[in-house]
């Protein structure tokens, strides 16, 4: 191996942190602690069409437009909290466009004083995927809301009671502060919880009058009938919990189950409460409605026996302080766009670090991802900014920022203490340097790495090169074979497992020890596992779902009028698309990337 240049050469260091910088389709900005962006990489200014003279030396809210700190900002998150800090950021762009990308904020300490002096900010895109996510959303809630009006097509009496509910529901989960999940999980909740009445003979659910026992016992299973399409579902169990609770009463008396108190899901005991509300407010057509003021009343009558007494009173404060009437209390035309939950897939935090390749290494703590250096010249920093735009795209507005980023210990830093993992292979497959994160993660020392092959990291004699559709999987070997950077999510099964890196593959040349420049690829990794993961489990759930709901409508089909037939229709088409979904490995870099 003598051949090899030295995988610890500052020189060799250098030409990496260039070639992230410079050539890396990552955005990366340095923000000092009065938020002044004091260095922005040609990828950020690029894709957020911003002008490096305009937006160097000034404070980042200063840059989009607002006067203080942003609502959700992950830097002032990291003077707060003192730790790394991640988001799933949108960005909304002048020209009206969108990005989408993982916000991952690091904070710089100077080791003498222990303050946090700048704020490294590292943007990976996930537009095209969180496009994708959105539209097949879009799908799947139309699948919902299908069923919805093949509920209300078998149903008139109740016609938009779901709607009604689910819009109750949300408003009051919101009320209570419960978080974003649980406000979609009402917000859906609501909207399936009579799902179940598809399976109710017409002539037992629209007779006008009493119903005598028979038919009231066919009634009472309608929650179970829901129950039973949902079921087998993990990420609807709270919509399962509506669903099979929406009927039972604080005092014990309700159905099926005859539960008690808050033994009673919280997400039933507020379904019941809007339920209730609704069915006294709507008309039928052998009884007008109820007023506004009369059901309130009476809801307020059955806290403590039908319904959760401390629940009514938030929900009495709730149409207090907002002035509902039954029209805005059921309004639900904003429940959904509220509801957002694919969109928070996590608010925060220091705490929800990249997970360890391989399970027996213990991840990395926020500790891991800190970068101490030492300030150079910090007394130097300029006051009234000033740019200095450098060759290459590189530029700071003052002396100090410029000195930091050009240390070597910043440099050293930036390759070994973010959540950004670090490897270089030449067209041999030789491991010419490789980041202390991703021996770790890899679960075997640094220097054993460095002595072999790529392919050795993962246990395999010989590349990983293999063609599918003519396309080389392995990332580095599409780079020496087109010349060009590549990215894609790779995915990994250890220990049965998945783990999943966001993988970007840069060409860059670098010098040998004999002078003579080598062909390389940079691989840059990203952990992804935590949300590819959950992803997965979701759109697993869904497909199942798909089964659940077909069965249901070949088993009702019988039954539904020549009306409905189009909804079925509908359904299965809607079904039909999400089943065909096929996420490839490769996602491809935006024009504007390349
Ligand atoms: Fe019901």
């Amino acid at each position: 191996m003598a051949d090899r240049p030295l995988a610890d050469s500052q020189a060799l260091k250098r030409k990496l942190f260039q070639t992230i910088v410079q050539d890396a389709p990552i955005a990366y900005a340095l923000i000092d602690k009065s938020y002044r962006v004091v260095f922005m990489n040609d990828h950020f200014l690029r894709s957020r069409k911003q002008d490096r003279d305009r937006v160097l030396g000034r404070k980042c809210f200063e840059n989009i437009g607002f006067g203080q700190p942003c609502h959700v900002c992950n830097v002032r998150d990291v003077f707060e909290k003192g730790a790394l800090c991640k988001k799933l950021r949108k960005e909304i762009l002048p020209d009206a466009s969108h990005l989408y990308s993982d916000d991952l904020a690091v904070p710089i300490r100077d080791p003498g004083t222990g303050t946090i002096e700048y704020v490294l900010q590292i943007l990976i895109d996930r537009t095209a995927e969180m496009d994708m996510r959105e539209r097949n959303f879009a799908s799947f809630i139309q699948i919902i809301n299908s069923l919805v009006r093949l509920l209300e097509e078998k149903d008139y009496a109740t016609c938009l009671h779901s709607r009604h509910v689910s819009a109750i529901c949300a408003k009051l989960t919101r009320y209570l502060n419960l978080g974003p999940e649980a406000v979609f999980n009402a917000t859906l909740g609501g909207l399936l919880h009579d799902l179940g009445k598809l399976y109710i003979p017409d002539a037992v659910l629209n007779k006008e009058g009493t119903l005598d026992d028979r038919e009231y016992a066919i009634i009472m299973e309608h929650p179970v009938f829901t129950w039973v399409v949902l079921s087998g579902l993990s990420s609807f169990k709270p919509m399962r919990d509506v669903a099979i609770a929406h009927h039972e009463r604080w005092d014990g008396k309700g159905y099926p189950k005859g539960m008690s108190g808050e033994d009673i899901p919280i997400e039933g005991r507020i379904t019941a409460i809007a339920d209730t509300y609704d069915a006294m407010t709507c008309d039928r057509s052998y009884r007008p409605g109820l007023s506004h003021e009369a059901a309130m009343a009476e809801i307020k009558n059955v806290a403590g026996t039908q319904l959760d007494p401390q629940l009514v009173e938030q929900f009495v404060a709730m149409v207090e302080e907002c002035g509902y009437d039954r029209d805005s209390l059921t309004d639900g035309s904003v429940a959904f766009r509220d509801a957002g939950l694919m969109i928070e897939e996590y608010n925060d935090s220091g705490n929800e670090l990249p997970t360890s390749h391989w399970e027996e290494v213990k991840a990395p703590s926020a500790e891991d991802y800190v970068l101490y250096v030492h300030m150079p010249n910090a007394q130097g920093a300029a006051e009234s900014p000033s740019a200095v735009p450098q060759q290459g795209g590189a530029a700071t507005f003052d002396k100090a920022s410029e000195d930091l980023l050009a240390s070597d210990e910043f440099i050293d830093s930036l390759l070994n203490h973010t959540p950004a993992m670090y490897t270089l292979v030449d067209e041999a497959w030789n491991v010419l340097y490789v980041s202390d994160n991703f021996a770790v993660a890899a679960g075997r020392p640094r220097s054993v790495i460095l002595a072999g092959k790529c392919f050795h990291i993962s246990d395999k004699k010989e590349p990983c090169f293999k063609e599918e559709g003519g396309f080389a999987l392995c990332p580095p070997a599409r780079v020496f074979a087109t010349g060009e950077k590549q990215r894609s999510l790779l995915e990994k099964e250890s220990h049965a497992k998945r783990y999943f890196t966001d993988h970007y593959a840069i060409p860059t040349e670098i010098e040998g020890p004999d002078g003579k420049k080598i062909m390389c690829c940079l691989e840059i990794l990203f952990d992804r596992s935590r949300e590819k993961n959950s992803q997965h489990a979701f759109e697993h759930d869904v497909k199942l779902l798909i089964k659940n709901v077909k069965n249901m409508l070949e088993e009702i089909l019988p039954e539904v009028s020549a009306n409905s037939h189009h909804i079925v229709h509908e359904i299965h088409r809607f079904c039909d698309y999400l089943n065909s979904i096929k996420i490839g490995p490769f996602e491809p870099l935006n024009d504007q990337d390349q």
